[in-house]
């Protein structure tokens, strides 16, 4: 018998507000922000072996090889916040830890429940990077034009100072979004497939988008 927690997987291109949403929803339903990207980038400043491994990959834009990030994502749901779902954001991002993932869910007895799929324009996706600020201590997200912090420079949230990444140059921003296009993409079919995809508009506002994927959620 499927288990009543709720995983849900964030599809969407760099940029496509995938992070902000999450960090959102995680908040408002009490599951986890799982971010392999956040993941790699706790580790890189750890200076783990994982984290220098992933180094490379990222500064390029390109993916990390699957068996390690699968790896990384079967030890962090394994933890004990993760019994009552999370909110996968960035991971799977190919067909072969898309077909990972709904192994490793089996094994813990749960499922997918919905993957929206968060569509901007590349001209969009490219303003949303290149704007974007991130905060040191918290992880919270800014954008200097759409969503700029009360002063300059400094979480809202939690006084921590902000930086922009180091993959957010504008060579690497438009590497990650053709490595988006050619290995993650195919996933919106695969989910189609799967009956399990919700297409969301991404071009409107944070606040529009968070309500219309929270309606999403509550219509399961
Ligand atoms: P990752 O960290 O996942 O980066 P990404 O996919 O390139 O996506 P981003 O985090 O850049 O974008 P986002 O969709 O989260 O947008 P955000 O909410 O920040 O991955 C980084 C690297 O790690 C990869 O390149 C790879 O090397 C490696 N990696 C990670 N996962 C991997 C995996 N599964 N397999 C292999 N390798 C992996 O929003 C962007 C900006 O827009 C912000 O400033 C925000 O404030 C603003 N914004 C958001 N929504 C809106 C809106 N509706 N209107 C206006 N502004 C908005
Ligand atoms: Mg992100
Ligand atoms: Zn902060």
């Amino acid at each position: 018998m499927p288990s009543d927690a709720l995983f849900l997987v964030l599809l969407g291109g760099p940029g496509a507000g995938k992070g902000t949403q999450a960090e959102r929803l995680s908040e408002i339903l009490g599951i986890p922000q799982v971010s392999t990207g956040e993941l790699f980038r706790e580790n890189l400043k750890k200076e783990t072996e994982l984290g220098l491994l992933a180094k490379g990959y990222m500064e390029r834009g390109e993916l990390v090889p699957d068996e390690v990030t699968v790896g990384m994502v079967r030890e962090r749901l394994s933890r004990a916040d993760a019994r009552k779902g999370a909110i996968l954001d960035g991971f799977p991002r190919t067909i072969a830890q898309a077909e990972a993932l709904e192994e490793l869910l089996v094994e813990m007895d749960h499922q997918l429940a919905v993957v929206p799929n968060i569509q901007v324009p590349d001209d969009v996706l490219l303003a949303r990077l290149a704007g974007r600020w991130t905060c040191r201590k918290c992880g919270a997200m800014y954008h200097q034009l759409f969503s700029p912090p009360q002063e300059e420079g400094v979480c809202d949230r939690c006084g921590g100072e902000l930086y922009q990444r180091p993959d957010d140059t504008p060579d690497t921003q438009k590497h990650r979004i053709e490595v988006y296009k050619e290995q993650t993409a195919p996933l919106i079919d695969y989910y189609r497939e799967k009956g399990l995809l919700a297409e969301v508009d991404g071009r409107p506002g944070i606040d529009k988008i968070q309500a219309e994927l929270l309606e999403i959620v509550r219509g399961l």
